[in-house]
């Protein structure tokens, strides 16, 4: 998609650039293939915010992987957070001694992955580590912290690269600051 394509005229701006993005996926790889030499990871990507991102971070993972997707939402509304956790989709096959990678798209609160952790830890993983794209320290709720992250951005809602609002906006390739015209703002 072109820089000038109709779908860029809702961001305010454009935070991270595709080019700074491919940089950056490319040397996370690397990581975690040097990190994880002679394992079979399970990596789970979590849907739908991080299919962009997990579809090109496998592909520079030089190992034999295995991938498994979940589907989370959060009990309670957006206002009164419970930290509690409904599974929408679960794995497919069980994670008993396995090396588990989360790939997520954000973490902001932390209160999903801080979950999510717990659940998995539970169920018998022999180790859980966190991968996320985009890491919003400002907004913490819960001690959570990423063992591997490509950017940390300042407290503002971003869109592209598999973030949405509404549904709407995945599918930008770059990582941009959705205006706030868009969700009622000024
Ligand atoms: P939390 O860390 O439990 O608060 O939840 C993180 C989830 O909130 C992410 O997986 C996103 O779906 C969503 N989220 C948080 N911040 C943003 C943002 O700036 N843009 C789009 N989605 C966001
Ligand atoms: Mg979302």
């Amino acid at each position: 998609m072109e820089r000038d394509a109709k779908l860029y005229a809702d961001l305010s701006k454009v935070l991270v650039t595709r080019e700074e993005i491919h940089a950056a996926v490319k040397k996370l790889g690397q990581q975690i293939t040097a990190d994880y030499q002679g394992k079979s990871p399970v990596v789970i990507g979590i849907l739908k915010g991080a299919v962009v991102f997990y579809s090109d971070l496998i592909r520079e993972i030089d190992l034999p992987l295995r991938t498994e997707f979940m589907a989370v939402s959060s009990y309670g509304s957006a206002t009164k957070t419970t930290g509690v956790v409904k599974v929408l989709k679960d794995l497919d096959r069980d994670i008993v001694g396995q090396d588990v990678l989360i790939v997520e798209d954000i973490v902001d609160s932390g209160m999903t992955l801080s979950y999510l952790k717990k659940m998995l830890t539970d169920r018998g993983a022999a180790s859980i580590r966190i991968v996320t794209l985009l890491d919003k320290p400002a907004r913490r709720r819960v001690e959570l912290k990423a063992d591997y992250y490509c950017f940390i951005i300042p407290d503002e809602f971003v869109v592209g690269y598999g973030l949405d609002y509404d549904e709407k906006y995945r599918n930008i390739p770059d990582i941009g600051v959705l205006h706030p015209r868009i969700y009622g703002g000024e």
